[in-house]
């Protein structure tokens, strides 16, 4: 009989077999530029154009990322896993060594080599368990990079990069 910890480990193992794409979730708190790394993002709606994201109810720059009700999405590319490893420590000097530009709209730190943006205003937060669902309303965005540029990829617990050519479709 598995205990709930073999059942959460495996659930873990599983869930990291589905690869992502990584994300910073970023906003500015009291002036201060604040964020996190995320991969549970996902375009949500087209009409509107809307965003989803979940957060881990233990994150300690999501709460002041809400208060300000609004965001910027970085979409990493290839080559900022550093950056992401940053992003995903909690209570550190996060923005100490990233160079980050306010965004048009909102005023969120746009991180310099993203592969794009999308700045957003919350619009619903919802209960997920152990995480809150986001939902935002976008109100900029743009691609930063070149056809050729890569994301950063993560699967199976490692961050990864696409370096095969595109599949024709079926
Ligand atoms: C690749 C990767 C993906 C992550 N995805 C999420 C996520 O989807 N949601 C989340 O809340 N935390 C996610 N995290 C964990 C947060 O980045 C981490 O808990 C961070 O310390 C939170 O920082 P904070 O306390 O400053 O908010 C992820 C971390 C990594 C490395």
């Amino acid at each position: 009989m598995p205990t709930e910890q073999d059942l959460s480990a495996e659930y873990r193992t599983v869930m990291g077999h589905f690869p992502t794409g990584v994300v910073v979730v970023s906003g500015i708190s009291g002036g201060a530029p604040v964020g996190l790394t995320v991969q549970s993002f996902m375009a949500l709606s087209l009409q509107p154009r809307m965003i989803l994201l979940s957060v881990d109810r233990g994150s300690t720059s999501w709460p002041l990322i809400a208060a300000g009700g609004k965001l910027a999405v970085n979409v990493m590319a290839q080559g900022q896993e550093g950056v992401a490893m940053t992003f995903a420590k909690s209570g550190t000097d996060k923005f100490a060594e990233i160079s980050w530009a306010a965004g048009p709209e909102t005023g969120s730190p746009l991180i310099e080599g993203c592969q794009a943006w999308i700045e957003a205003e919350v619009a619903q937060t919802y209960d997920g368990g152990d995480h809150v669902i986001v939902t935002a309303h976008v109100l900029a965005m743009r691609t930063a990079s070149d056809d050729d540029s890569q994301p950063l990829v993560f699967f199976r617990s490692k961050f990864r990069q696409l370096d095969q050519p595109a599949l024709v479709a079926g």
